[in-house]
């Protein structure tokens, strides 16, 4: 059931049309005409998870559990570890019930090596147990946490009680042995959401906003019992959460996900407060349309791209990103 649930996501994926707002654009960048730097100098790497990685991106957590998804999962690590950067998995909640499933899995960590960052994926109520299992599965250097009670409502087979989904995060990030980050799966963290999961002791949040992958929709598309059209346009916009969620202490690092799909998108999460941005479904199309070069060809743009809105800010690095002098407009700036 769960390995016929996670290819019809991909696929289903891949069929949704509704486009949502990440707010991004509402966010102004001044231009710098005289930036006095060398693109060539131009550093986009960073620490992330205490190890160096080249550019602020994660390849964010899609899939696993069948042989269709290890092949995904084969070429989405072999970009990650080419161009050194972060990559989750889907949830490990398949290789929790079948170790049959653990290798789709697994091959994240082989092709990524010992140096690479590999991060695991389970669901809010799962076990500490299970949270040890999904962390040893791949040696990861960081356990997900998914929050998605939006598309568990939409499906006809979903979770309906989310009692004690707080309390049971706090045991895990207080019982295993590397960080914890509660992300949710497109709708996006509010302060208040942020606030408590602060004062339990999570320290790195991915706020996974609205704007990109719409898992009301893709669930839909599944259910024929009910028609949820009317609810497509549900969620905090990514930059809204950003910005909602950074009024927080610094200690609390913040993953932007939700509708990246650009350098810009990137820079302006950044520029809001994200340590960095994690994109899914964008690399996904690019993948399943045209292949591993297909994909590898857009992160190379992408990463120019970075470079030269970096140089027209002029910033020489993620830290001086981070300061830019930026301004909200629209209906972004009546939100927030
Ligand atoms: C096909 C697909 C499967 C996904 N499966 C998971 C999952 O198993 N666990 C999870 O935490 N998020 C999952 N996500 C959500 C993403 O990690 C991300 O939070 C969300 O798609 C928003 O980012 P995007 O707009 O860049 O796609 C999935 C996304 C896609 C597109």
């Amino acid at each position: 059931m769960r390995k016929a649930r996670k290819k019809e996501h991909v696929e289903n994926y891949l069929r949704t049309s509704f486009k949502g707002d990440n707010l991004l654009g509402d966010v102004y960048l001044p231009h710098n005409a005289l930036p006095e730097l060398n693109f060539e100098d131009i550093d986009t790497s960073l620490i992330f998870l205490n190890k160096k990685i080249n550019f602020p991106i994660l390849i964010n957590a899609m899939t696993g559990g069948s042989d269709f998804s290890e092949e995904i999962n084969r070429d989405l690590s072999t970009i990650a570890r080419d161009f050194n950067i972060p990559m989750a998995v889907g949830s490990e909640t398949i290789a929790l019930e079948d170790d049959e499933a653990e290798k789709s899995f697994k091959v994240v960590r082989e092709t990524i090596g010992d140096e690479g960052i590999v991060i695991g994926n389970i669901g809010g109520l799962s076990t500490v147990e299970d949270a040890r299992i999904a962390i040893d599965i791949l040696r990861a250097d960081a356990l997900q946490i998914h929050l998605n009670v939006a598309q568990e409502l939409v499906m006809d087979e979903g979770d309906r009680d989310f009692k004690g989904v707080l309390q049971n995060i706090e045991s895990i990030v207080k019982n295993v042995n590397v960080p914890v980050i509660v992300k949710e799966v497109g709708f996006g963290i509010s302060y208040d959401v942020a606030k408590r999961l602060y004062d339990i002791g999570v320290r790195y949040i991915d706020i996974s906003g609205f704007g990109g992958t719409n898992f009301i929709e893709i669930e839909n598309l599944r259910n024929p019992s009910m028609d949820f059209t009317d609810l497509y346009s549900w969620g905090i916009p990514t930059a809204a959460s950003i910005i909602q969620v950074r009024k927080l202490p610094d200690d609390l690092r913040i993953i932007a996900s939700g509708g990246i799909r650009t350098s810009m998108d990137i820079v302006k999460s950044i520029v809001l407060g994200a340590d960095i941005a994690g994109i899914s479904g964008e690399i996904l199309s690019y993948l399943v349309h045209g292949g591993i070069l297909n994909a590898k060809e857009y992160m190379d743009n992408t990463i120019y791209k970075l470079k030269v809105i970096m140089m027209l800010l002029g910033k020489k690095n993620i830290n001086e990103l981070r300061e830019v002098d930026y301004k909200l407009t629209g209906k972004l700036r009546e939100i927030v």
